[in-house]
């Protein structure tokens, strides 16, 4: 598409009296319109003349310079419309997509600005909640499309394992450790916690001893440090499950303890700056948010002397501009958050750190459940494991029942041990693609038949896309690989049909999808992007025939085809962390 945009560009601007910059050229929202449109309202006042007549004049100007290269240009109104033909789109996308398989849509590793992004961060000793797996996967997706698009991306999971609860856990370890086994799971430390939490509203001197606890713990008491380190190494253990199911990684494990020994020096610091001050008993800093508004301080020390959630995150800001000097920062996390975020970032400003706008709060919505049994209870107190489950037995029986119906299975029947496999493939990715195709800011309405159903905008029909894909280019073995290597000319004189040209146009789409995905900080828009390339392959493979198509070459052509959607889509399921099962 940077080719297109660039040539019209080009031509359009000795004509018109205004600087251009790519983007004016807009995507028009029907497709059948055109490719690309550029509206001309904005000439009108120094033409003075009417749009619709700038619109006409300017197409009958450029029209003749543009079609050699194969762009159509036509008025539609006030509107200047842009199509592509088929040969430019196949030298300029089709064999570009051929050539650079999955480092299509990319730019070279650094080339772009220092971006790092925080997400996932569950709390050590709690279960992982749902509301984690949404800012998990949000943010794991908008790290790896920008570090496809060439930003220098770094990915931090602030894990939840410092704090005065560990000081609760380490004195109902000792109270009902004769209870406990010796190989402890990340179950009995949730089970002993809220069980602690019961025994406090009878027994009010627990209240007290944990928070000597976990000041000895701040103090470096090296019991205590056996204690915390065992409850995070058994949770981390946990949670890797979640992250090797759900594709996602990170650079660093830097939980709110790898800033435990720069807390006191930073109070120093505000302290002698001046803006950290008492209040009721606790150190706080005064803070307005970024509109000028007043908000409720940011406290950063209890009256107690223990350090606080937002002490730990002022820190973490700190030091990641000085290892990173990012040029942005994200945090995705839950917008019930969002006021601490407020007077985090009013701590940075008031310490007049001049990076601070560079850092933003990308604050994800909640699940909400169809499911009865769920529905109940609020969306947050919802365990991952729970969803997991659900999603799993749903998968499990719409792959059972597909396979014993003749109709939606064309080839040999699956095996048991195969329908298990791919029904956690389509679990997971139906989970994913429901919570990706969501605006990351809107709540999620989550109805597992919906999701998981192979039919509508799910997870599973983009996967099955795919899947087919696969599946025509197995059967047609040598000539898929011949097809990779198809020359220009001979897929010119073939590819024609209107299904055909416009999966060229969409495909052309893709890293335009990408860039709109990062600008607005919402992999919805790359999953409608995947919808519509689907969508797409769908009306084509209805229409043209691939293995029967009537000569040798327009089966290769169609071939070529097949095999850049596959790449394409394939390439977005990555990015999207879905997997790709290789039968369905
Ligand atoms: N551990 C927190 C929670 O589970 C999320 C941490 C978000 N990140 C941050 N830098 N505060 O709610």
């Amino acid at each position: 598409m940077e080719y297109f945009r660039q040539l019209i560009l080009k031509t359009l601007l000795p004509l018109v009296d205004l600087e251009l910059k790519p983007n004016d050229l807009e995507t028009p929202p029907d497709r059948t319109r055109g490719d690309l449109a550029f509206p001309c309202f904005r000439l009108s006042k120094s033409l003075g003349k009417a749009p619709p007549l700038i619109a006409k004049e300017l197409a009958e100007k450029i029209g003749a310079s543009l079609e050699p290269s194969g762009i159509h240009a036509e008025a539609a109104g006030p509107y200047l419309n842009f199509r592509f033909k088929a040969p430019a789109l196949i030298e300029h996308v089709l064999l570009p997509i051929l050539a650079s398989s999955t480092r299509y849509g990319s730019q070279p590793a650094a080339s772009r600005e220092s971006w790092v992004f925080e997400y996932s961060s569950p709390n050590v000793a709690k279960p992982f909640q749902i509301y984690h797996l949404r800012t998990t996967i949000v943010g794991a997706t908008l790290a790896r499309i920008a570090r496809h698009r060439g930003y220098q991306v770094t990915t931090i999971n602030h894990l939840g394992d410092w704090g005065t609860q560990y000081g609760k856990l380490a004195i109902a370890l000792k109270r009902y450790a004769s209870e406990l086994p010796a190989e402890l799971t990340l179950k009995h430390l949730v089970d002993i916690y809220v069980r602690i939490h019961k025994d406090m509203e009878t027994d009010p001197t627990i209240e007290k001893a944990g928070q000597d606890a976990f000041r000895k713990l701040e103090a470096g008491d090296a019991e205590m440090r056996k204690i915390w380190k065992m409850c995070v190494d058994i949770s981390l253990k946990e949670f890797q499950k979640t992250y090797e199911r759900y594709q996602v990684t990170f650079d660093h494990f830097w939980g709110e303890s790898h800033y435990e020994d720069q807390l006191k020096p930073l109070l120093t610091r505000l302290k002698k700056e001046g803006i950290l001050v008492e209040d009721q008993g606790a150190q706080v800093v005064h803070v307005t948010s970024r509109d000028g508004k007043e908000i409720p301080p940011c406290i950063l020390e209890k009256s107690d002397g223990a350090s606080i959630y937002a002490t730990r995150d002022v820190a973490a800001a700190l030091y990641r501009f000085e290892h990173f000097k990012f040029d942005r920062m994200s945090y995705i996390v839950g917008k019930e958050q969002k006021l601490h975020f407020e007077q985090v970032f009013g701590t940075l400003r008031a310490m007049k750190l001049e990076w601070e706008p560079r850092c933003e709060h990308i604050a994800t919505g909640l699940y909400r459940f169809k499911d009865a049994k769920m529905s109940t209870r609020k969306g947050n107190y919802i365990t991952l494991e729970e969803v997991n489950d659900l999603c799993m037995a749903k998968s499990l029986e719409v792959m059972r029942s597909r396979n014993a119906s003749e109709e939606t299975r064309e080839e040999a029947k699956l095996t048991d041990s195969e329908i298990q496999t791919i029904a956690e493939q389509v679990a997971v990715g139906a989970l994913v693609f429901a919570d990706l195709s969501t605006d990351p800011s809107r709540d999620l309405e989550f109805d597992v038949d919906r999701v998981i159903s192979f039919e509508g905008e799910t997870g599973p029909y983009l996967q099955y896309a795919h899947t087919r894909c696969l599946s025509i280019l197995r059967k047609a073995g040598d000539a898929a690989v011949r097809a990779k290597s198809a020359p220009l000319s001979s897929l010119v004189s073939q590819l024609k049909t209107p299904e055909e040209t416009s999966l060229l146009g969409t495909l052309a789409r893709f890293s335009e999808a990408l860039d709109r995905t990062l600008d607005q900080r919402k992999p919805s828009q790359l999953a409608g992007y995947l919808l519509d390339l689907t969508k797409d392959f769908g009306h084509f493979y209805r229409e043209c025939k691939v293995m029967n198509a009537g000569s040798a070459d327009l089966t290769t052509a169609r071939l070529a085809l097949v095999e850049a959607t596959r790449t394409v889509l394939g390439l977005g399921l990555d990015l999207l962390g879905m997997p790709k099962p290789e039968k369905m």
